[in-house]
């Protein structure tokens, strides 16, 4: 292969590893407070959310719930997480969970799944890498 060919296969490479990285990195301080985004966009254009799950790690069962399907949002929260874990919705289309203060063990790969009223699919969004500087 002529030298130019070979740059310009790298070069495809490099642009398509960062147009679609696994996960997004997030980086906050220890003790201080830490904003994970999620995006609350709908598949239909007049849909609304129904619930928002929080996963962290490779636990299995979301750590953070928030449920509006009823007349008042309702929160869940693992109990290990100590309270410190709060969601809040900014608009129609993002909401951030913010982690204050946060603490060593808060470290991981979190993503969230947003769930609407009318459209049956759940839309799992791409991984957030937590990292804590001190
Ligand atoms: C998350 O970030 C840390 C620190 O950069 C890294 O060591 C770890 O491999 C990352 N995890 C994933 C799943 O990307």
């Amino acid at each position: 292969m002529p030298a130019s060919g070979f740059i310009v296969l790298i070069l495809v490479l490099l642009v398509t590893c960062e147009a679609e990285p696994a996960t997004e990195f997030v980086e906050a301080s220890d003790g201080g407070s830490a904003s994970l985004p999620c995006n609350l966009n709908p598949p239909g254009t007049s849909d609304k959310i129904s619930v928002v799950l929080w996963y962290k790690g490779a636990e299995q069962n979301p750590i953070y719930k928030y449920d509006v399907r009823g007349n008042q949002p309702v929160r869940w929260a693992e109990a290990s997480l100590q309270n410190r874990y709060f969601l809040r919705i900014l608009d129609d289309h993002r909401a951030i969970m913010s982690i204050s203060p946060t603490k060593l063990s808060d470290e991981e790969v979190y993503h969230c799944k947003v769930d609407f009223m009318k459209s049956s699919t759940m839309i799992t969004h791409k991984a957030l890498n937590l990292t804590l500087n001190s």
